[in-house]
């Protein structure tokens, strides 16, 4: 699946797949100024953390199409590195940009330059996800089921996935994997958009609830867990979707080893250890409705964080486009960044 994020030159718009529908129905939200793409990264039509990184480049594209001047593109190209806190993709993705438009005299000389970038990093995205791929596709074996959490597939990067890129790279090499997705509340990225990618790959996946991962592993019905990440820190703790913490915490209570697959545009070395990455917080309503239904009491708050931080040593590997890094990932993750 690389159709989800798509740039129509001609008109100049963004089409994003709406994942907010999926799997009841495929339709494309189109995007023709940096406010639509910033609105649609907010509102979760486009997510993932490789996602938005890839969007958010597209933005700038439209942002430097209609834009009036250098300062005003600059501007809106900061609001929208702020759509979302926690994925440290998205800003980068803009500050590239950023740096192509400083070297342009003027919009109408750094457009095609722009255009060109943006294609090369969504591009480059799906390299990265297939590398990880071959790499992670090693540490799994043959017959292992496998329980993820959140979607880390193909729609959540530019195409393949990283922690699905580990499930299809060991598929590709040969080996029977089954899957088990967790649901993912409140977003149910697992049960939607996880469910939905493997099965029409035709990937064995069964969807579980959130809360019957301790129960799965005490079974024996779980031999590996592999999710994607949101932001890496310098010393290898990891934010990823909410619930991932205590995933890995039940893992290292069963002796499941517990692998983070990512590109290495999510580590972010600028960030020591995982009290600096901003942890998002969401609208209540994703807790308290489905739908248009109430579920919870209508005066009653809810905390809506929508990501955790798995510490460093709970992370039994972490799978980049530049091989397996093992513990300690404050030397690894350095020596990928000299
Ligand atoms: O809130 P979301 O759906 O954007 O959160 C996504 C995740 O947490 C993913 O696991 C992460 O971005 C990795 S995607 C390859």
């Amino acid at each position: 699946m690389r159709e989800h994020i798509r740039f129509d030159k001609a008109a100049m718009a963004l089409e994003l797949l709406d994942q907010r529908i999926l799997p009841e129905r495929e339709s494309f939200v189109v995007c023709r100024t940096v406010d639509d793409v910033i609105d649609g990264i907010r509102d979760m039509v486009v997510r993932g953390a490789p996602a938005i990184g890839v969007s958010a480049a597209w933005g700038c594209v439209l942002a430097a199409a209609l834009g009036k001047g250098k300062e005003e593109v600059l501007a809106d190209m900061e609001r929208l590195a702020a759509a979302r806190p926690t994925a440290v993709n998205l800003r980068l993705a803009v500050e590239r940009m950023g740096e192509v438009l400083a070297e342009e005299q003027s919009l109408a000389s750094a457009l095609p330059r722009l255009i060109r970038e943006a294609e090369a990093f969504q591009d480059a995205d799906v390299a990265a996800c297939r590398a990880i791929g071959r790499f992670g596709g090693e540490l799994l074996e043959d017959g292992d089921t496998v329980l993820t959490h959140c979607n880390a597939g193909a729609l959540a990067t530019a195409g393949y996935g990283t922690a699905l890129g580990v499930i299809r790279g060991a598929i590709e090499a040969g080996k029977r994997i089954q899957v088990i997705a967790d649901e993912t509340r409140p977003f149910l990225q697992g049960a939607r958009l996880t469910a939905y990618e493997l099965a029409r790959d035709g990937i064995p996946v069964k969807v579980a609830c959130d809360n019957a991962c301790a129960l799965l592993m005490r079974k024996g019905l779980v031999n590996r867990v592999v999710v994607g990440a949101d932001r890496i820190a310098a010393n290898g703790d990891t934010a990823n979707k909410i619930g991932t913490f205590g995933v890995a915490i039940m893992a290292r209570h069963f002796g499941i080893p517990f692998y983070v697959a990512a590109p290495c545009t999510t580590i972010d070395p600028a960030t020591p250890d995982g009290d600096g990455i901003p942890i998002e917080t969401r609208p209540d309503r994703e807790v308290t409705h489905i739908g248009d239904h109430q579920l919870t009491p209508a005066d009653v708050p809810v905390c809506n964080y929508a990501f955790d931080v798995t510490p460093a040593d709970l992370v039994s590997a972490i799978v980049t486009e530049r091989g397996v890094l093992r513990p300690p990932y404050t030397e690894a993750i350095a020596g990928l960044f000299k």
